[in-house]
């Protein structure tokens, strides 16, 4: 079930059972010579969506924008600053809060917002501490790396050993590929470039990595290896979200 294509009398009805929320989170940056730009709003945006169609669990729009500064020197990559994330992560939370909802779980795709986004959650949970009113006072909110989760990991580990790396790597590549078949694309992909240390910004990064990945042997991507990693991630992220939802 997706937000955007229910009514708000849905959304309501929804309400009088769940409280809780998916919210799919990516970056729109480059992923290396055969990596989509929107590599990590695609990953996490299907496999909550197929969690959301086979679990009834609402699934909110896609926060396609993330913290993407060091890919800034590679055209196409749109990049917040952390401050506008934060910005935007609480006007999401408090809209949908608002009216009903407490449980957000964000199903994350990018590394980078990592430390963004778990500031956000202290803004939103330091704005709530101010507040008398205990019903307003009781929104929690989760983040999970989809790639992080032990199953698809380990898939991972199987298939690309070392060369899986950090950045356009062959999982997410496969991902996209699964979900996009007519968009996969072909590229002479030159040595790994070594890893000496995690650039500061924009400029550092594209002279450390001059072909936009980090570590990653993206040609070793598959949409078959794809469709499994994604059919993992799906298993792991409906019982994800159902301890999350027991828990809290
Ligand atoms: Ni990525």
């Amino acid at each position: 079930m997706q937000l955007h294509l229910l009514t708000w009398m849905e959304v309501e009805d929804y309400l009088k059972t769940s409280q809780g929320i998916i919210v799919p989170i990516g970056s729109t940056e480059q992923h290396g010579p055969m990596g989509l730009i929107g590599t990590d709003c695609i990953c996490p945006g299907v496999i909550a969506e197929r969690v959301g169609r086979e679990e009834g669990v609402l699934v909110g729009p896609t926060i396609s924008l993330g913290m993407a500064q060091h890919h800034l020197a590679f055209p196409g990559t749109i990049s917040l600053r952390p401050s506008t994330l934060i910005a935007l992560l609480k006007d999401y939370v408090g809209s949908l809060s608002r009216n009903g909802f407490r449980r957000f779980y964000f199903l994350n795709g990018h590394g980078g917002n990592i430390a963004t986004v778990q500031s956000a959650f202290a803004e939103i949970y330091a704005g709530q501490s101010f507040l008398a009113n205990p019903e307003s006072r009781d929104i929690r909110c989760k983040l999970t790396n989809w790639y992080d989760l032990p199953e698809v990991a380990e898939l991972a580990r199987e298939l690309y050993a070392d060369k899986e790396g950090h950045h356009a790597t062959p999982s997410e590549v496969s991902v996209t590929q699964f979900a996009y078949p007519d968009h996969i694309k072909q590229a002479e992909l030159g040595e790994l470039t070594p890893y000496h240390r995690f650039p500061t910004d924009a400029v550092d990064f594209r002279n450390c990595f001059p072909d936009g990945r980090m570590q990653s042997d993206s040609s070793l991507a598959r949409p078959e290896h794809g469709e499994r990693l994604v059919e993992r991630c799906v298993t792991a992220v409906k019982r994800d979200y159902a301890d999350y939802l027991k828990a809290s």
